[in-house]
């Protein structure tokens, strides 16, 4: 759980540069901040590790935001939906400390200023706050630790405008020539690595379906035309085990590989993404580019195994013309096949720039006629004709956790 959601967040940075202008491992900063001052406070594990990971996912609804803010025309920027939504999407991990507010609350303010206007809420929300607010403002993963001296005066004089006094008396608590070195670029990973606190689970557990539907909500927010894309692909997934009889733990490795599939699309331009016309070489070389980066992020998760690899394959062809790898029918497992033809499935009924919504009816002749040819197999999608033609137009509901 904890290296998925450190590769998580790195890939979340790069939404926050491209929607927000945040700088490179914003997160990563704000959380190892948070983790010392937790630490020094003396906080128990369970409540270490909620604070760590709220801190990390702080602005995780910045992609909702901008899809709502988009979509609903918004003139100016409105502090409050990426805090709501953002504590909605973080209350389905599975901490075992009660996080109501931290994320709500991250852009409040002691003094009744806050988006909110309360005066009093969490100090976990309030240290969030503080942290993010001094990253933002002072740009720490260049700072040299000769300007300690002026960057302790420019938290000091942050107390009164936001967050809380006591939450920035603990950044200055912690704030010495030591953490300023640890937040610098060259440097953010390794102390991420040692601040992370262990989040274990087992493959069968509920929380790795929670982590992943947290992650899929998510990258869909992305796109306007993705909006249920992975969600819909990982409970199909979950679906087709089901009919597969497929154990738990299989099934929830095969909702996890969903789930992480189009990963790399958080690297793809919005306006690739969604672009109303034909694509010339150049995009769609940089839509194709995101496989590679579902590769080079899951790579650095630890003992994801077959996931990895599923995740990776979901536009190999059986006959060889697939990519990235161009891998054939001998190479390709059952579960790679499974996702591919539910990628295919998906992406031929959902809205798109260049199709509109289409039924099961309309969706079949699609698939059958790509399994004719050679491309995708044909037991599965005779399977998936069998299976999805009740849910028509409809969305497939969630696992039950
Ligand atoms: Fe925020
Ligand atoms: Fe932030
Ligand atoms: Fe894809
Ligand atoms: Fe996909």
């Amino acid at each position: 759980m904890d290296s998925l959601c450190i590769m998580f967040s790195k890939a979340f940075d790069i939404i926050e540069a491209e929607l927000a202008g945040a700088s490179e491992y914003h997160s990563l900063r704000v959380a190892a901040l948070c983790a010392k001052m937790g630490k020094k406070t003396g906080y128990d594990d369970d409540s270490l590790l909620a604070l760590f990971f709220c801190a990390l996912f702080h602005d995780n609804a910045l992609t909702e935001y901008n899809l709502t803010h988009r979509l609903g025309g918004y003139k100016k920027i409105d502090l409050k939906p990426h805090c709501e939504y953002g504590q909605r999407n973080v209350e389905w991990l599975p901490f075992k400390k009660n996080i109501d507010g931290y994320i709500l609350h991250h852009h409040s303010c002691e003094n009744g200023k806050g988006p909110f206007k309360v005066r009093e809420f969490p100090h976990e929300a309030a240290l969030i706050g503080a942290a993010d607010m001094i990253d933002v403002m002072n740009n720490l993963r260049r700072i040299s630790p000769n300007e300690l001296g002026k960057l302790r005066n420019k938290i000091a004089a942050c107390i009164g405008k936001f967050s809380t006094k006591s939450a920035f008396e603990k950044l200055l608590d912690i704030m010495d020539g030591e953490t300023l070195e640890s937040l610098r670029d060259e440097n953010i990973h390794i102390t991420v690595r040692q601040l992370t606190p262990p989040w274990k689970t087992q493959m069968e557990d509920e929380s790795v379906l929670r982590l992943a539907r947290f992650i899929a909500h998510i990258i869909d927010c992305k796109s306007k035309f993705t909006r249920k894309h992975t969600e819909q692909i990982a409970n199909r997934a979950w679906f087709m085990g089901g009919y597969y009889n497929y154990t738990r733990e299989e099934k929830t490795k095969l909702y996890l590989s969903a789930a992480l599939h189009d990963i790399g699309k958080i690297a793809t331009p919005l306006q690739v993404l969604e672009k109303p016309d034909k694509l010339d070489k150049e995009e769609y070389r940089i839509i194709m580019d995101h496989v590679r980066h579902t590769h080079d992020w899951l790579s650095e998760v630890e003992g994801l195994g077959e996931i990895h690899r599923w995740a990776c394959e979901h536009h190999e062809k059986l006959d060889g013309t697939g990519y990235p790898l161009k891998k054939s029918d001998v190479e390709l497992d059952f579960n790679s096949r499974l996702l591919a033809c539910i990628d295919i499935y998906q992406a031929v009924c959902e809205e798109r720039p260049y199709h509109p919504a289409r039924s099961h009816d309309e969706t079949m002749p699609i698939l059958y006629d790509m399994a004719e040819k050679g491309f995708i197999d044909r037991k599965i999608v005779k399977d998936l004709d069998e299976v999805m033609a009740a849910y028509s137009m409809r969305d497939l509901p969630l696992p039950s956790l």
